[in-house]
This record gives C-alpha cells, sequence and structure tokens, in this order.
C-alpha cells in the first residue's frame, strides 16, 4: 500500500477549481457583471426574450428571424404531454413537492422518447428541447391536479412564459405579466458553473442520455442553498409583513448566526446585477397590482441587512426579489424553484454539450484518513458500534 507522498490540497466547495475552458458565460463578480455569449444581462433583459436567449445559449449566436421561429415552432410542437406521463403525474400525491414531481416527471420523459440513446450532438440538443419545452406543462399540470381543477392544454402561444401563465390560471395572461416572467426567465437561464449546472456535467461526462443529465440538475437545484433560496426569501419577507418589522428581523437573525435568504453569493463580492433588474420589475409588478406593502418590507429587511452586513462582501443576490415577482403574478411558492428549472435548462444544455466536445469523465478524489488492514470479526463478537 502505497502512502500519500505529496501534500494534498482538498478543494471543499470545489471554490476556484475550473472544470472547463468555457465560451458561454462570464461572470465578473468584483464588478457586477454577468454576459451569454458575450451579451450583458442587462442588453438581454432589455431587448431578447427567454427563447432567444435559450437559442443564443444552446447554438452560441444570435438566431436569425427564421431559426427563432424554427425554433419556436419546435418547442411548440413539443409542449404537450404524452398521456402516460400526464397519468403519471396524476398518481403522485398531491401533497408532492412540485421538484419531486418534476424530477420524477422529466425522468420518466426518457421512456417515451423514441430515439436511443446517442452521443449525436444534434439528437441530444432536440432531446433537451423536448424536455425545456415540457417543463412549463409539467409544472402547471401538477399545479392544477392538486388543486381539483383540470389541466390546462398548451395553446400554441409562442413563448414560454406566457404558455406557463396560461396553462397555470386557464386565462388569458396579461401581457405585463408575460414581460415580467419572461425577463425572469431569461436572467435565471444560466449562471456559469454553478452547483446543479457542475451536476449535469458530471452525468453527461459518464456520456449518460439527457433524461438523465437533466434530472441530475434538477435534484441538484432543489436544495434552499441554491435555486430553493428565492422560496425562502419570500417566505422571510411574507413572515416579517410589514416594513417596520424588518429591522428587528434582521438583528434578530445575524445574533443568532441565521442566514438571510436572498443574500450573499459564491461568486459575486458585491451587487448580483440580476437582482438590480428584478428589484425593477418587483417594484413596477407591486405597484400594478396594489402590493406595494410586500414590495417595501423587502426593501426594508434589504436595507437593514445591508445596514448590518456592511464591510462583507454579502450582497443581495438574485432571489431576494425573484419571489416578490412571481408571487405577484400569482405563481405558488413552491413552483419558483420549478420555474428556474424550467429556465436553467437552457445553460444546463449549453455547458453538457460544450463539455462533450472535449469530454473527460469527472473522477475526482477524496483523502482517506480512516484505518487499513482492521481484522474481520464475526457478527456474534461485536460489541456496540456506530450504527447503534
Ligand atoms: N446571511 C448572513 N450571513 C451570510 C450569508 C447570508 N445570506 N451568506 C453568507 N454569510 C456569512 C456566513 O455565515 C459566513 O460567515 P462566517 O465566516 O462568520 O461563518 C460567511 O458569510 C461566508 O459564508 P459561506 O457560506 O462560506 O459563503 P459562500 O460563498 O459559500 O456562500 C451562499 C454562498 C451559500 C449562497 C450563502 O451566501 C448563503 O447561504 N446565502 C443564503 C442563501 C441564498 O440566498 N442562496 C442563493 C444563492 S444564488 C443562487 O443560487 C441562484
Amino acid at each position: 500500500m502505497s502512502a500519500i507522498k505529496e501534500p494534498v490540497v482538498i478543494h471543499k466547495g470545489l471554490d476556484n477549481v475550473y472544470v472547463k475552458e468555457s465560451r458561454i458565460c462570464f461572470i465578473d463578480g468584483e464588478a457586477s457583471k454577468l454576459f451569454y455569449r458575450g451579451y450583458s444581462i442587462e442588453e438581454l433583459a432589455g431587448h431578447s426574450t427567454y427563447e432567444e436567449t435559450a437559442y443564443l445559449l444552446i447554438y452560441g449566436s444570435l438566431p436569425t428571424a427564421q431559426q427563432l421561429d424554427k425554433f419556436t415552432r419546435s418547442l411548440e410542437s413539443y409542449r404537450s404531454l404524452e398521456p402516460a406521463v400526464l397519468e403519471l403525474i396524476r398518481s403522485l400525491p398531491s401533497r408532492s413537492d412540485p421538484m419531486d414531481v418534476l424530477r420524477t416527471a422529466v425522468s420518466a420523459l426518457g421512456s417515451y422518447d423514441p430515439r436511443p440513446m446517442t452521443d449525436d450532438m444534434n439528437v441530444r440538443i432536440d432531446k433537451s428541447l423536448r424536455i425545456l419545452a415540457k417543463l412549463p406543462t409539467i409544472i402547471t399540470t401538477f399545479d392544477r391536479l392538486r388543486n381539483q381543477k383540470q389541466p390546462v392544454l398548451p395553446r400554441g402561444l409562442e413563448s414560454q412564459a406566457a404558455e406557463f401563465l396560461y396553462m397555470l390560471t386557464g386565462d388569458e395572461p396579461d401581457p405585463g405579466d408575460v414581460h415580467a416572467l419572461d425577463v425572469a426567465l431569461i436572467l435565471h437561464a444560466e449562471h456559469e458553473m454553478n452547483a446543479s449546472t457542475f451536476a449535469c456535467t458530471v452525468t453527461a461526462s459518464t456520456l449518460a442520455d439527457m433524461y438523465s443529465i437533466m434530472t441530475s440538475g434538477i435534484g441538484t437545484l432543489r436544495g434552499p442553498l441554491h435555486g430553493g433560496a428565492n422560496e425562502a426569501a419570500l417566505r422571510t419577507v411574507l413572515e416579517v409583513g410589514t416594513p417596520s418589522k424588518a429591522e428587528n428581523y434582521v438583528a434578530d437573525a445575524l445574533a443568532q448566526k441565521k442566514r438571510i435568504m436572498g443574500f450573499g453569493h459564491r461568486v459575486y463580492k458585491t451587487w448580483d446585477p440580476r437582482y438590480l433588474i428584478l428589484k425593477r420589475y418587483a417594484g413596477e409588478l407591486a405597484a400594478k397590482k396594489g402590493q406595494t406593502q410586500l414590495f417595501d418590507t423587502a426593501v426594508a429587511i434589504e436595507n437593514s441587512a445591508r445596514k448590518h452586513l456592511e464591510g462583507t462582501p454579502i450582497f443581495p443576490n438574485v432571489d431576494s426579489y425573484s419571489g416578490i415577482v412571481f408571487h405577484l403574478l400569482g405563481i405558488p411558492t413552491d413552483l419558483f424553484t420549478p420555474i428556474f428549472a424550467m429556465s436553467r435548462i437552457a445553460g444546463w444544455t449549453a455547458h453538457v454539450i460544450e463539455y462533450l466536445e472535449t469530454n473527460r469523465l469527472i473522477r475526482p478524489k477524496a483523502l482517506y484518513v480512516g484505518p487499513v488492514g482492521l481484522p474481520y470479526i464475526p457478527i456474534d463478537s461485536r460489541s456496540g458500534s456506530a450504527g447503534e
């Protein structure tokens, strides 16, 4: 048995470990900048649509009108659910967490894709688009079923955002609401090598199929330190209730070493640029919907947190206002993380395709610090052990 001779550096959390070169996303965490394929997030949020941004991320350049039309039509053609997948969703307990439903349904979609597993990149992308297009349908179908309502079938609306709001309520969506959701989808579509993208990349590196890859991403996004933070941030705002209670809440939480949800980021050491855009939309929606107290409470929490955390690199992140936007759009709180997945699948796909171009199986190491050479003890002779 050879002992480890060289000093070993353990990169817990893989901070600052690069796993590939990439042309997809650039984050300048010191300067509050985010670019997708070279375009700033402000440019894209101001001028693009989620469909166009997804195309840009996956194919590498902005589409022509013809390419975008073909892409959008292809998504429309995929949006309905196979009857068996609908039945599967129907069979799940109505108390299920929607992320469980999403994970289960996406996994099942693989069984209903007649095309075999392949390394052909175009087919891989197309399988991913099939999932991307169906995510709004899965989420809204489950939400309606658990509320004893019939699912609303997709009706060929041109955007994920419009189709999502329509299938959620069955009503004609308000164009302003569609636009706000569309912008939120653009802002969540990609963010370099975050935990869920890395999970997808690890699974892809084994040459697994796209359904397994996306299921890995969904499972990883679910945690409260990643995708789940938007729900937690909104719950905090609702719990605090009024601006006047914000200061006490923040002071108490920090005194108890609790984290303020929607604050802090592994990469941004200043404002998350997505936060600024979403804050504006949250303010506008709150005024339009007559729910300014909610927005004012979020702002009061933000102001108190920034005062208490002054001098630290802990600033508001995308989740500080995304939950407010979704809530004001009438979206149930436990659908926020599924919406995040519905958007981020574009980034997951882009990174997986890029990684597979020069694939190398991801296989890090763990430094073993336990004993070796222990004698086997027959079960009758063992006394108490760790599993008791
Ligand atoms: N509130 C209060 N203190 C915080 C917060 C916060 N939100 N975030 C970090 N800190 C403190 C930690 O307590 C720690 O303090 P200590 O050194 O005294 O123990 C210090 O900052 C460093 O914390 P780490 O967890 O090591 O920092 P990391 O860079 O790993 O944090 C993370 C990133 C996990 C996102 C963290 O900021 C956090 O938990 N935030 C709240 C959850 C959240 O909003 N997540 C969404 C992230 S964005 C996204 O995934 C879309």
